[in-house]
């Protein structure tokens, strides 16, 4: 599978323009975290891509969602390791994460959220001038982004990362892509 034909594939099941910048900013950060650990970048970037494929046509529903996902991506000719990361993604369905491609994406999903939560509250609504410490200041903020779980984000200390290093990780992966996620 191609990153062309992934593409092509949530184009065809993804209208919300913001669940596919999601999950293009859940890639960036997958890459970076692929570079960072000597991982195929290739196939941890395209697991981040494809993670939410799924979400529209399985209409929020969670016992649905990243088993319909697996399966797409599957069909697109993704590893069945790419699989797992994608089915477990998804803890509703209690299917225990094994890999550090199944961690990563685990924790790296979320952290997206936190970052484009703390890039909108900025005055000029872009990522550009956000630092790490700030980010880390919402983190610890429990109201801020709420919906964003914490403890999910803080698993990166089972693909060896502090949290202020995935933070700093994270912020500058999307930060390389901020045109095309519009912050
Ligand atoms: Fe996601």
């Amino acid at each position: 599978m191609t990153r062309e034909e992934a593409l092509e594939s949530i184009k065809a099941n993804v209208e919300n323009k913001n669940l596919i910048k999601h999950m293009l900013a859940t890639e960036a950060i997958m890459r970076a975290l692929a570079r960072h650990l000597g991982q195929d970048e290739e196939e941890w970037g395209l697991t981040g891509l494809l993670h939410d494929i799924d979400m529209e046509l399985t209409e929020g529903d969670m016992n649905i969602h990243s088993k319909l996902g697996a399966d797409l991506a599957r069909e697109m000719g993704a590893s069945e390791a790419m699989a797992h990361a994608i089915l477990c993604h998804n803890e509703k369905h209690g299917i225990p994460r094994e890999t550090m491609l199944d961690k990563a994406l685990f924790c790296a999903d979320p952290l997206t959220g936190l970052i484009t939560s703390a890039a909108l509250v900025r005055p000029d609504k872009k990522l550009a001038g956000l630092v790490a410490k700030s980010v880390r200041k919402k983190f610890k903020e429990k109201s801020f982004a709420a919906g964003v779980s914490r403890e999910q984000i803080s698993l990166c200390s089972e693909i060896g990362f502090e949290l202020d290093e995935f933070i700093e990780l994270g912020l500058v992966a999307m930060q390389g892509i901020a045109a095309e996620l519009g912050l």
